[in-house]
């Protein structure tokens, strides 16, 4: 199942989708959230903190700036650019997904 959570500016994105996350992983389900916002603050309401939520802006602030080859799969998106979340949630800071495997 993938749940994208979309609005305007300051209608609740970034709330909504950390308690979705975490309910979702707290009743068993394997949960990878996926920070696409330009304003991206998802870390800090899942509970990693402020310090790793920067860490991974900055791991995604560097891909875009450099010639660094992204990540050529989920697993690899996950391993490199990600850090684990209260509850069991997989966070990572991307900024879109060009070859998107089934599933
Ligand atoms: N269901 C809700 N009821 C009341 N307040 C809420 C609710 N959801 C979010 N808020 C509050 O509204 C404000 C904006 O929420 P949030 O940051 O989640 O929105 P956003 O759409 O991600 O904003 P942005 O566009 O800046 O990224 C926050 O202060 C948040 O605490
Ligand atoms: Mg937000």
């Amino acid at each position: 199942m993938k749940i994208a959570v979309v609005g305007k500016g300051g209608s609740g994105k970034t709330t909504t989708s950390a308690v979705l996350a975490r309910g979702l992983a707290r009743h068993g389900h394997r949960v990878v959230a996926l920070d696409c916002d330009t304003n991206p603050n998802l870390g800090l309401s899942l509970g990693v903190g402020d310090r790793e939520t920067q860490r991974l802006v900055t791991l995604r602030e560097q891909v875009g700036e450099s010639d660094t080859e992204h990540a050529v799969s989920w697993a690899e998106i996950l391993d490199t650019y990600g850090t684990d979340a209260p509850d069991g949630v997989r966070l990572s800071v991307i900024t879109r997904i060009e070859n998107p495997e089934p599933g």
